[in-house]
């Protein structure tokens, strides 16, 4: 490897690490949780490819001191994790689950107490499932009771909780819940996807009054977007339009409405009845001012114009000849790229906020050396070259404040099961024991010199 270059970032950058309830916690029924739609989805056959669940995750509910530890023994001054709604409103609506909201409490006074600032997450698809009898997302009524689970969760954590997190990726929760049905709670209606993603982001809007109603102390609140460059396969006009046609409704259905008011003109032109379910004041709603935006990146999307698929007639491609994860084209200047469109057209045109890389990560396949160790240098580089990224946005006067790998640990990914490891540390799910693997303790090196070599 040829002469490395020091790369330093801004004093007081904040480097963290990202975790989900229902992807990590485990203890699904305990302490009076009530099930969440993930529940109800992974007992369904098929769903999960390893026909696993987050019945046990990585037990982070019973060895969260054991993950806090590790947290501060990397340096770490951030921890991003989510709140599990149904173990706060077992039904989705009060009561309140004192035992439930009490593990919170726990955590973040452990986290406090380690030095390390909370950055609290109010959803990360795992909705209720006694809300999904009711309707779910593509019903009106969901948002305002977000608002009121936010609300109560403010109550009680806001005199020690300054960051607060409305969303983690709306879109995949309409999109892939309500489209592809690939998440839960594994509809295929286009009708009801679009309605999801509008009361989504409509409680978006009402949290975001909830919480600056209740907060005991000065909250900086944000949402966070899962936001990829849209590449055309080729430079065809009609791989160009279909990569447009997807920015329109992978980017810009979610960007738009939270920073520009409205939802994107060639999308409402194109699927006018489709945004039939926007009343009176909705935008407003939407486009209340936040305080920073969380952008989780991992990789780029590459489009072709296919006239088989509805609605867009786009379809992703993947470029031969390209390095890939077990999910995706490693693909590091699409960082830089992400966050410097998103600050030039979005944020930057309102209150100067800053803008926080939530999550940034890859799945390798890892394992155990016979010394114990976890030598994933694949990680290693790909964190390493994307930090590079986001120096390079610096440069370019994007307020980047902070980055947080995704995850602390690995975790139950999805419909993936435990097929995918994101993790800086390495769980043994047959005994649940941790072990950082070398990537964590590289990451600790660059939390330390707030640089990274490369
Ligand atoms: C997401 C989710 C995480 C995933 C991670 C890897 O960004 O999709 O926030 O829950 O596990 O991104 O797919």
């Amino acid at each position: 490897m040829g002469p490395t270059k020091r790369f330093a970032f801004p004093e007081g950058f904040v480097w963290g690490a990202a975790s989900s309830a229902y992807q990590v916690e485990g203890a699904w029924e305990a302490d009076g949780r009530g099930p969440s739609i993930w529940d109800t989805f992974c007992r369904q056959p098929g769903r999960i490819r390893d026909g696993t669940s987050g019945d046990i995750a990585a037990d982070h509910f019973h060895r969260w001191q054991e993950d806090l530890a590790i947290l501060s023994d990397l340096g770490l001054k951030a921890y991003r994790f989510s709140i599990s709604w149904p173990r706060v409103l077992p039904q989705g609506v009060p009561p309140v689950n004192a035992p439930g909201l009490d593990f919170y409490d726990r955590l973040v006074d452990g986290l406090l107490q380690r030095g390390i600032e909370p950055y609290v997450n109010l959803f990360h698809w795992d909705l209720p499932q006694a809300l999904q009898d009711a309707g779910g997302w593509p019903r009106r009524e969901t948002a305002y009771r977000f608002a009121e689970y936010a609300r109560l969760v403010c109550q009680r954590l806001s005199d020690r909780v300054r960051w607060w997190i409305t969303h983690n990726e709306p879109w995949v929760a309409a999109f892939a819940g309500h489209y592809t049905g690939e998440h839960a709670p594994g509809i295929q209606d286009p009708p009801a996807a679009f309605q999801a993603m509008h009361h989504l982001l409509l409680s978006h809007g009402l949290g975001v009054q909830a919480l600056r109603d209740e907060a005991r102390q000065a909250a900086q609140i944000g949402i966070v977007l899962n936001l990829n460059p849209v590449h055309p396969a080729t430079d065809s006009d009609s791989d160009r339009r279909a990569a447009g046609r997807f920015d329109a409704v992978l980017n810009r259905v979610t960007l738009e409405p939270l920073f520009h008011g409205r939802y994107p003109e060639d999308l409402t032109a194109q699927l006018g009845p489709l945004f039939s379910m926007v009343e009176e004041g909705d935008l407003a709603t939407i486009g209340v001012p936040v305080d920073f935006l969380g952008v989780n990146y991992y990789s780029r999307t590459v489009i072709a114009q296919d006239a088989q698929v509805p609605l867009i007639q786009a379809a992703t491609v993947h470029p031969a000849g390209r390095e890939y994860s077990q999910m995706w084209e490693i693909y590091p200047e699409g960082l830089r790229e992400i966050l410097v469109r998103v600050w030039r057209e979005y944020v930057s045109g309102g209150r100067p906020i800053p803008i926080l890389v939530t999550e940034n990560g890859v799945p390798v396949p890892d394992g155990l050396d016979f010394d114990g160790k976890v030598r994933d240098v694949r990680r290693m580089a790909y964190l390493r070259d994307h930090l590079i990224q986001v120096r390079h946005a610096l440069a370019d006067g994007v307020p980047v404040g902070g980055y947080f790998v995704w995850s602390l640990t690995d975790n139950f990914e999805w419909a993936h099961g435990y097929s995918m490891r994101f993790g800086l540390t390495y769980v043994d799910y047959s005994t649940l024991a941790r072990t950082v693997k070398e990537s964590g303790h590289w990451y600790g090196q660059v939390v330390r010199a707030n640089a990274v070599e490369g």
